[in-house]
């Protein structure tokens, strides 16, 4: 099939990789001179474990192109998938106007005789693929095209893949949810997905509002569960029990689940902040105060600024002249992303009291540096962090942080105080190793 994908980021570019791997002719289109070119000469543009290779074969065989032109690249297109971003406006509301003018100039585009699927794939608001629909309906009308509606359908097809297992999600979706009123679409995207679900993962068909609200929904109950346990977590803290027995404890029921029971520094990247936010105001939208929700936002801020008055508290209430090494910056592992990275706020809050920053991580460096600048150092490697550091925060939960070199770590180091806000080491451990250290929703072991 010929497919179109508008907006080339971290949903455009693996969706679109992906069905060119299942042999479908793809052209994928970018506002973004730069990245159209840097993609055309063959180079990936964000960081996604598998994405390359897969690429490469794609983009080899002739099947993944790229380009500038909306034009050019849905002509033979049968399917159109909008992957384009859904900001937070300024009153907290998904910000349509990358949807709505990318759907007027497809309007423009469509010709007669030729019918398309025009296919919702980012994260809009219920009664948007309407929205899409009639804008593009109202530009086909004023160019007096024949019988309008029947040249495309508008259909909603949330994505749910996550950063860092980008790939392995959409090659196995979980779900895919196709939200369409009519039928030739339907069978359309079908066929589409078929190689996608044949062990036996559904495809759930439904209308298209609620496709629209099942995305919303699924990211807010994620936020929730997260903020539930980050109360927990401070619970735990006030009463000196440990939320990860606590956690172990109450995912072991089947109906709680053992997943995404983690507590932290509160949830960023570029969904949850934006997609809990929508929906509340959503939610106000039609008289509805979600209130969970609202407590989940508060929650979430509250978290986030959790871990550095605990670094603060321990150097007696100033970090004039402390050098902190943070170890992490996006906002979660495997992923270069640091859209709403709790590591940002962290790196704010210390400089404020004073302190220098030193940080590493081993995919994100480029892109703090391109928004901070040169206002932080960046280390080599984590150990190099280390180097005359007073104490160490670790904001992100990247796997080759998890069993580094304590006695290594303890010669580099001027003085061994580690605050996790990942829960990464074991209590006992750190006491025999004699650190400092404190984390979340645990007892601080005192060295
Ligand atoms: N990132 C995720 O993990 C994820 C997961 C599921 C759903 N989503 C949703 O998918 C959507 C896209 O997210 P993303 O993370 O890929 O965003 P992104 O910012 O990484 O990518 C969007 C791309 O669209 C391009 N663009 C902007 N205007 C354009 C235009 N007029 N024509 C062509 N291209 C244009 C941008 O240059 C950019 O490359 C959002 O609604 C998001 O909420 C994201």
């Amino acid at each position: 099939m010929n497919i179109a994908v508008i907006g080339t980021g971290y949903v455009g570019l693996v969706t679109g990789t992906c069905f060119a791997e299942t042999g479908n002719m793809v052209t994928c289109v970018d506002i973004d001179e730069e990245k159209v070119k840097t993609l055309s000469s063959g180079k990936v543009t964000i960081y996604e474990p598998g994405l390359e290779k897969i690429f490469e074969r794609n983009q080899k065989e002739g099947r993944l192109r790229f380009t500038t032109s909306l034009s050019e690249g849905i002509w033979e297109a049968r399917i159109v998938f909008l992957a384009l971003p859904t900001p937070q406006g300024e009153d907290g509301s998904a910000d349509l106007q990358y949807v709505l003018s990318v759907a007027e100039n497809i309007g423009k585009f469509l010709r007669p005789d030729d019918y398309k699927v025009i296919v919702d794939k980012s994260t809009v608001p219920v009664g948007t693929a309407e929205r899409v629909r009639d804008t593009i309906l109202g530009l086909l009308k004023s160019r007096n095209l024949e019988h309008p509606e029947n040249l495309f359908d508008v259909v909603s097809n949330p994505e749910f893949l996550r950063e860092g297992v980008a790939v392995e999600d959409f090659m196995k979706p979980n779900r895919v949810i196709i939200g369409t009123s009519t039928e030739r679409p339907r069978k359309i995207l079908g066929q589409l997905y078929a190689p996608f679900v044949r062990q036996g993962n559904p495809i759930i068909y439904m209308d298209e509002r609620s496709a629209e609200l099942t995305k919303y929904a699924a990211n807010a109950f994620l936020a929730t569960k997260i903020s539930f346990m980050n109360e927990i977590a401070q619970l735990c803290e006030k009463l000196n029990a440990d939320v990860d027995m606590v956690r172990k404890g109450m995912g072991s029921d089947d109906r709680i689940g053992r997943r995404f029971l983690f507590s932290g520094i509160g949830y960023g990247g570029s969904c949850f902040p934006k997609d809990v936010k929508a929906l509340t105001k959503s939610a106000q939208g039609v008289n509805y105060d979600f209130k969970i929700l609202e407590a989940v936002l508060d929650v979430n801020e509250i978290q986030k600024q959790h871990l550095v008055p605990k670094v603060l508290s321990y150097f007696g209430g100033k970090l004039e002249g402390k050098t902190v090494a943070l170890w992490g910056l996006a906002f979660k592992p495997n992923t270069d992303d640091i859209r709403e990275a709790p590591a940002l706020r962290i790196i704010e809050a210390l400089e404020q009291s004073g302190a220098q920053v030193c940080a590493y991580d081993p995919e994100a460096m480029g892109n703090v540096q391109k928004q901070m600048g040169d206002r932080i150092r960046y280390a080599d490697n984590q150990y190099d962090a280390l180097d005359g550091a007073d104490a160490l925060v670790i904001a992100t939960e990247w796997s080759e942080f998890r069993t580094p070199d304590f006695n290594r770590m303890k010669s580099l180091m001027k003085n061994c105080a580690i605050f996790d806000g990942r829960n990464l080491f074991e209590l006992a451990q750190m006491e025999e190793i004699g650190f400092h250290y404190e984390s979340i929703g645990r007892k601080a072991v005192r060295n």
